[in-house]
């Protein structure tokens, strides 16, 4: 765990006989004293460990607001549980599509259970889904066992949550509709210790018309680069070799700072940090990617050969409808400017299928895309009506059936073009990030090109971690089989 030296001295000098502070983030360190306090004394108490489980739904915002989370209950004393059969339970939530929310409440359901097993167990949900009102009033009705529920907003009072649920009983239930402040300093968990995400800017202000984010993330904020720049440095320090930059819209990062920062000024800063081999981002718009951040990008080997820049639609028409801010064709130059500018990168995309009014000619639109443009990968999304958004109020819902079957048809042009991307690497010889022991044979370590594609390769856990030099030889669709060789 990464422990900001900051905020551990602020617990270090807390007084719990004083009553807690108003000023964060002195507050959350006493309530972090407190809830480390109680913790002791219930494993006294109980003469065991007490555990936590967090799981995590979304997005890699959610991933990271989770990392903040599991510090949180690490620092107070909790150890991981291998199940969601633990002391304190958390589901981090996303509400993006509707079977994202119907996983969240299979599983709360299934946790209900567990609580009558495990006298004094506590379960809180969080996240994007609890920002919608519905959701909660669904929580309170029918899960009354949730102990805790609080929003996005104001995570970085989870401590305190933390504290108050510990000593007491009932549904705890704070949401705010939108953000007051970034705290900074508080501790967070890493699930990789080489690797990490760091926010950059929260919230969205783009209102794509399908989309659910900037209702329950609030308007965009972007993090001062400072605080950024110290945090990267900090996660250098500890390890770290690769870093991923998040955002909903990176492009758009700096622009409400009182001193403006662009990103492509952000990024070029954070490849100045010592130690960091490998810069990410996610995610840029496609309407406002400046020619100064592909400089960036080629100018820097440290930063990733890869671009994930969602199209959502190819079709002027939905785009359109779809306030996406762009064209077909606008879309494409830019695309091809990004391939022509940086050799070897890869463009991967989001595509949504089965928006109101879409239908076959508008898919061949997209399809003519995804063939043009020759994406590496793309996650291809049936459209989902969320509440209050303005799509879900046009009349021309598409039927099931229909969208069942472009979505295929998308789904098909896309795995060709990602083949054939794949196929034209064999032989090549990359650098790889080893990540982790491959999850079905623990002969191979699994390890990432900078492409962002993934690469197996005979190996033992002490790689895990380490840049190696891998030889791309056989292509299996989206990843490889490959070999490491020597510089
Ligand atoms: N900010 C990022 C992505 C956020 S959500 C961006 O603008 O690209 C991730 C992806 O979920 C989106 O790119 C989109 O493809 C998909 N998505 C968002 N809302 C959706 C909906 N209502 N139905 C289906 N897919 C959706
Ligand atoms: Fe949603 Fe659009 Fe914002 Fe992405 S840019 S989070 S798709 S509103
Ligand atoms: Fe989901 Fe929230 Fe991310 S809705 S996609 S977890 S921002």
């Amino acid at each position: 765990m990464m422990k900001t030296n900051y905020f551990e001295n602020l617990i270090n000098e807390i007084d719990l006989n004083s009553p807690p502070p108003e000023n964060e983030p002195q507050r959350q360190a006493w309530y972090l004293a407190r809830a480390a306090h109680l913790v002791t004394a219930r494993k006294k108490e109980a003469g065991r460990d007490l555990t936590f489980r967090v799981e995590t739904f979304g997005c890699q915002m959610n991933a990271r607001d989770s990392e903040k989370i599991i510090g949180i209950l690490e620092r107070a004393g909790f150890s991981e549980a291998a199940s969601e059969d633990a002391d304190f339970l958390v589901y981090n939530t996303c509400t993006v599509r509707d079977n994202a929310d119907q996983r969240v409440f299979g599983r709360l359901g299934r946790a209900g259970h567990l609580k009558r097993n495990r006298p004094g167990m506590k379960i809180a949900v969080c996240g994007c889904m609890v920002q919608e009102k519905t959701n909660v009033e669904k929580i309170q009705k029918s899960y009354r066992f949730v102990d805790l529920i609080f929003g996005t907003h104001n995570l970085y009072r989870f401590a305190e949550y933390l504290c108050n649920t510990l000593e007491s009983e009932g549904m705890q239930i704070e949401i705010w509709d939108r953000a007051d402040r970034i705290v900074e300093a508080l501790p967070a968990a890493r699930k990789y210790s080489f690797k990490s995400g760091t926010n950059i800017t929260f919230g969205c202000n783009n209102f794509c018309s399908y989309c659910i984010v900037p209702y329950v993330r609030g308007r965009e904020r972007s993090r001062a680069p400072q605080d950024i720049l110290r945090e990267c440095e900090q996660l250098a320090a500890d390890g770290v070799v690769e870093i991923m930059l998040l955002g909903q819209n990176v492009n758009s990062y700096g622009k409400d700072l009182e001193t403006p920062c662009s990103f492509a000024q952000l990024l070029e800063e954070v490849c100045r940090i010592e130690g960091l081999k490998r810069i990410r981002f996610m995610t840029p718009h496609p309407k406002d990617l400046s020619d100064d951040v592909i400089r960036v990008v080629r100018d820097n080997a440290k930063i990733a050969r890869h671009i994930h820049l969602p199209l959502q639609s190819g079709s002027d028409r939905i785009l359109k409808r779809m306030n996406r801010h762009y064209t077909k064709d606008q879309y494409i130059a830019l695309a091809q400017k990004i391939r022509a500018q940086i050799p070897d990168v890869s463009i991967t995309t989001d595509i949504i299928v089965g928006f109101p009014g879409e239908n076959d000619v508008d898919i061949d639109d997209t399809i003519d895309v995804v063939r043009t443009v020759g994406f590496d990968n793309a996650f291809t999304f049936i459209y989902s009506k969320r509440a209050g958004t303005p799509a879900a109020k046009m009349p021309d819902q598409v039927p099931e059936a229909d969208k069942s079957r472009m979505f295929d048809r998308v789904l098909q042009a896309v795995q060709e073009t990602a083949h054939g991307r794949a196929q034209h690497l064999t032989g090549r010889t990359m650098e790889a990030l080893a990540e982790e022991v491959n999850v079905k044979d623990s002969r191979y370590i699994t390890a990432r090109l900078s492409n962002n594609m993934l690469v197996h390769v005979p190996g033992d856990p002490s790689m895990v971690g380490k840049m190696l030099q891998v030889r791309l030889d056989d292509c299996r669709g989206f990843y490889f089989f490959g070999t490491v060789v020597e510089k």
